[in-house]
């Protein structure tokens, strides 16, 4: 299929632009031109108020007139009167003027596309003017996978190639470069970290290409792929190893690198967890070799996730790491089972704790601060001892019929949430057999679960 218009990126800055309407279509294209640095005359009997604040525009007129296209290179005509725009199309093409016509492609000589800005990275998509619908569904998909550091890494390679010019062949050059975004470098530059990145190039120059591990701690969500976030999944993408736990689902892992190496630190065949020392020894031996180490963990890594512990060897070694936050499972239960943690007219406070037994069997919680009107508490692993829970929230002043809920497997297709109260609660979650990875809210938003409790995860019903 021959193209039907042939794409290309014009310089603006200082080129005299006619824009020949004032509403709000129009004063979206003097925004953009106004960011290719453009001056922009505009014609127009009223002029929306957003044009004060663009320096760069001026109104020339009320009317159009033909004159008002001398030394002009290019035309938009943005009225709601086809009419007129196209008697401006037909001036423009008749002084060989380049003109847009807004929602008239058979008008226009050219079109403007959706735009994905990483200044200076633009993606411009285009669809002829058939689909601008679909061309922006596109460019929202885009918006996602493209990192906004993007920007940053092109400014850096962009600075790098301008003192490199001249001192290393357009061969060694591409080589440097492939080399620098398979690397470390394009990580630490996309951070805006250019020491780092500058470093990844120095050693690539004297032969020496860059071996630094580092390791990425980083929080999956409490279960479904949707909530992962773009960093996750950008660094899921990027690793070489992957570390990761029980709370991982199928579904997440399947979007980690292909040809990552997976070792899996929750359970060993045995039933014992992997002892801490040894995930954090084998992070800091991975890294030290040279990989990038992708340690995945449930939720966000910070919220009884055991990631202060992991990172320690490494600040102390020196060795590079990134923390990135995810959904905790408060966060994700809550909302998929209609129980907000906060709200106006029930809780002023929320606590997150933990309901871990020590290896006495006791739990150590400050229960005169947790047994509260006014605010929510909400228990990590707290299915073992749920029973002495419920107790302890009684024995300290909440009454027995005080509401509370249980989230098994929360965010996912396989959530089930229990409800009842203090009193009740330990058998009803017995009678419903929940095993799976449970959270426990206490407080009165429990109620609200009634009626926000709907169905949003995929595929719960
Ligand atoms: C070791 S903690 C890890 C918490 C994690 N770092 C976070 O921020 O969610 C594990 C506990 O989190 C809770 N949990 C994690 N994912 C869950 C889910 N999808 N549904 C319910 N509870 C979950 C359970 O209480 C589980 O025992």
């Amino acid at each position: 299929m021959t193209w039907p218009y042939f794409p290309f990126f014009v310089r603006v800055a200082d080129l005299e632009v006619l824009l020949v309407g004032g509403g709000e279509v129009a004063l979206r294209k003097a925004r953009l031109l106004n960011k290719a640095g453009a001056r922009v005359a505009v014609v127009s009997e009223a002029v929306h108020p957003g044009f004060d604040e663009i320096d760069s525009v001026r109104v020339i007129g009320r009317q159009f007139k033909v004159e008002q296209l001398d030394g002009v290179r290019l035309c938009i005509a943005a009225t709601d009167d086809a009419a007129l725009n196209r008697t401006v199309a037909a001036a423009c093409e008749a002084r060989g003027i380049w003109v847009n016509v807004v929602d008239d492609p058979l008008a226009s000589r050219i079109i403007t596309p959706a735009i994905i800005d990483r200044s200076p990275i633009l993606i411009a998509i285009g669809s002829a003017g058939q689909a601008p619908v679909l061309a922006r569904r596109l460019r929202e998909r885009l918006e996602g996978l493209i990192p906004q550091g993007y920007g940053r890494l092109a400014r850096f390679i962009g600075a790098v190639r301008e003192r490199l010019k001249g001192q290393v062949t357009p061969d060694d050059a591409r080589r440097l470069w492939e080399a620098f975004l398979d690397g470390p470098g394009a990580e630490a530059a996309l951070q805006g970290d250019t020491a780092t990145a500058q470093a990844a190039v120095d050693d690539w120059l004297a032969g020496n290409p860059s071996r630094r591990g580092e390791v990425w701690l980083v929080g999956a969500g409490p279960g479904d792929p949707d909530l992962l976030t773009f960093k996750a999944l950008r660094l899921m993408q990027s690793c070489d190893v992957v570390l990761f736990d029980r709370l991982i689902p199928d579904a997440i892992m399947d979007l980690v690198r292909r040809d990552s190496e997976r070792v899996f630190v929750g359970k060993k065949r045995d039933q014992h967890t992997v002892p801490q020392e040894e995930i954090n020894a084998e992070l800091l031996r991975r890294a030290q070799a040279g990989q990038r180490v992708l340690r995945l963990k449930g939720g966000d890594p910070f919220i009884f996730g055991r990631g202060g512990e992991e990172i320690e060897p490494l600040a102390r070694a020196g060795v590079p790491f990134q923390v990135v936050p995810g959904i905790t499972a408060a966060s994700g239960c809550a909302a998929y089972a209609g129980i907000p943690l906060t709200h106006r007219d029930h809780a002023q406070t929320c606590l997150f704790v933990t309901g871990h037994a020590r290896a006495d069997g006791q739990l150590s919680l400050p229960w005169d601060t947790l047994a509260r009107r006014g605010q929510t508490v909400v228990v990590y692993m707290g299915l073992a001892t749920l029973a002495t829970l419920c107790a302890a929230f009684r024995g300290h002043g909440l009454p027995d019929d005080w509401p509370c809920a249980m989230v098994e497997n929360g965010t996912l297709a396989s959530q089930r949430v229990v409800t009842g109260t203090l009193a009740d609660l330990p058998q009803r979650v017995t009678d419903a057999g929940l095993s799976g990875p449970s959270l426990l809210i206490v407080g009165t938003v429990v109620r609200l679960h009634r009626t926000l409790g709907i169905v949003t995860a995929p595929g719960m019903s």
